[in-house]
């Protein structure tokens, strides 16, 4: 059976996240923003990334990588194109984290603040 993540829109699940009414996006964004550098490590990888909220918290000069895991390729694409200042940083990576043995690089911190 198809993930229903693979269909839903990003734009879709973005404008109801955001709506005043919800506000995880924005709380999702300011948990990454904490997240990020409370730990002294150089290598982070988020979880379920989606277009890349929480990305912009990302400072080139203190991570070296950051993966972003999700199995919809569309929302990666997204996450590429809104952050092109990222390239040399942000690895993205297209995997299903209910395989057996998801093909994932090592990381020092894993953010999954919602997947
Ligand atoms: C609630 S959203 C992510 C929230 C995101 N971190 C944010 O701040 O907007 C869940 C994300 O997990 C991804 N996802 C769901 N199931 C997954 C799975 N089995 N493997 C990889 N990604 C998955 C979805 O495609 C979606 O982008």
């Amino acid at each position: 059976m198809k993930n229903p993540w693979e269909t839903i829109p990003l734009d879709d699940y973005e404008s109801h996240m955001k709506l005043d009414s919800v506000r995880q996006l924005q709380t999702m964004n300011r948990l990454m923003a904490d997240q990020f550098y409370r730990y002294p490590v150089r290598i982070a990888m988020v979880l379920g990334v989606a277009g890349g909220n929480g990305l912009e918290h990302v400072d080139p000069e203190r991570l070296k990588t950051v993966y972003g895991v999700d199995l919809n390729r569309d929302y990666l694409a997204a996450c590429a194109a809104r952050y092109p200042h990222l390239a040399e940083t942000l690895r993205l990576v297209e995997a299903d984290l209910t395989a057996a043995e998801p093909d994932l690089p090592p990381a020092e911190l894993v953010i999954a603040t919602c997947w």
